[in-house]
């Protein structure tokens, strides 16, 4: 028995001179929510299409639950759920249409199949909608059912390609109570996005990905660990004292904002001898707001570009 549900080594693709995957190497261990991180033309969805074998890779090799991955291996492409970037519905018909369709794809048929799409509408908060047309549904919705259909033949291994671009902020609640509930049931879940702060949220391991290759792996605590403990440290109150402001200095780069200044951490900065400091002059606490690096700081360190172009 292996711990990997699904492991990568030296995945290679180009397409003419463009270098997608370039010696990607991975391994994502069983029952673990997964991020694949990057912006975009990273390779996410190219190293999602050659593990659902859509394509072939130029070199490497990729490994399901331990067995060499095989495109024309049915019983492993049955282990396999694929939500993709570009949403594959038919609008005409309704959600519950599209999930029999889908179904039969997978070869589930009669009581079988409407079990399973009486289960999935369930997961993706759908039910009430079933017998509308998709084209009625909102982007998010459509995303929701794009994931449902992606589970109807119960996969371990659940592939779900950047499922909340543009949806709107209720949606995408939705959507993560959806993949909330399914990290819960133990399902090994592989998720691409490029905001950070919902991988902060979602994923217990993440992989940082940019041009084709992984630039760190593992899981969000550790990698912060790697980083200052302090990112900045903002002091609002638009009348500080030019004394306090040039104090402040000593502590590292002060940025003169609005009604704010931003303090970047010097060498051998202390939180506690900044604390220390800042109640001597007075400062409210309220008005001191430490900001811990996040998974965007370690991007920026990694690759020297913010992740949002
Ligand atoms: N079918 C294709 N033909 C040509 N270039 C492609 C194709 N698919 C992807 N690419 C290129 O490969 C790179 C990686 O793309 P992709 O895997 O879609 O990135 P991501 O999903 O991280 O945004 C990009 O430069 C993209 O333009
Ligand atoms: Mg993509």
């Amino acid at each position: 028995m292996t711990d990997t549900a699904l492991a990568a080594t030296g995945l290679r693709k180009s397409f003419g001179d463009t270098v997608a995957l370039d010696g990607l190497d991975l391994a994502v261990p069983k029952g673990a929510f997964f991020g694949l991180l990057g912006p975009n033309g990273a390779g996410k969805s190219t190293f999602m299409s050659l593990v659902t074998g859509f394509q072939d890779a130029d070199d490497g090799q990729l490994l399901l639950f331990g067995e060499v991955l095989d495109p024309a291996d049915t019983a492993q492409k049955l282990r396999i759920g694929f939500a993709p970037q570009h949403i594959a519905l038919y609008k005409e018909l309704s959600a519950e249409a599209n999930l029999v369709l889908f179904g039969r794809l997978y070869g589930l048929s009669g009581r079988g199949l409407s079990k399973r799409v009486d289960a999935v509408l369930e997961t993706a908060r759908l039910t009430d909608r079933r017998g509308d047309r998709v084209k009625t549904f909102s982007g998010g919705m459509m995303r929701r059912l794009n994931i449902a259909a992606a589970l109807l033949h119960e996969p371990e291994l659940l592939l779900c390609d950047e499922p909340t671009v543009g949806v709107d902020p209720q949606s995408r609640n939705a959507i993560f109570e959806t993949l909330l509930e399914l990290k819960a049931r133990g399902m090994t879940v592989i998720y691409s996005t490029h905001y950070m702060e919902e991988a902060e949220r979602l994923c217990d391991r993440v992989a940082i990905i940019d041009h084709g290759r992984i630039l760190a792996e593992g899981d969000i605590d550790g990698l912060l660990d790697g980083l200052p403990a302090v990112n900045a440290v903002r002091v609002r109150g638009s009348e500080l004292e030019e004394a306090t402001v040039a104090a402040l200095s000593q502590f590292g780069e002060v940025t003169a904002g609005e009604r704010v200044h931003t303090l970047a951490p010097g060498e051998g900065f202390r939180l506690s001898r900044f604390h220390a400091w800042a109640e001597g002059e007075g400062l409210e606490p309220r008005d001191v707001i430490v900001e811990r690096p996040t998974l965007e700081h370690l991007f920026l360190q990694l690759t020297g570009r913010e992740l949002r172009e």
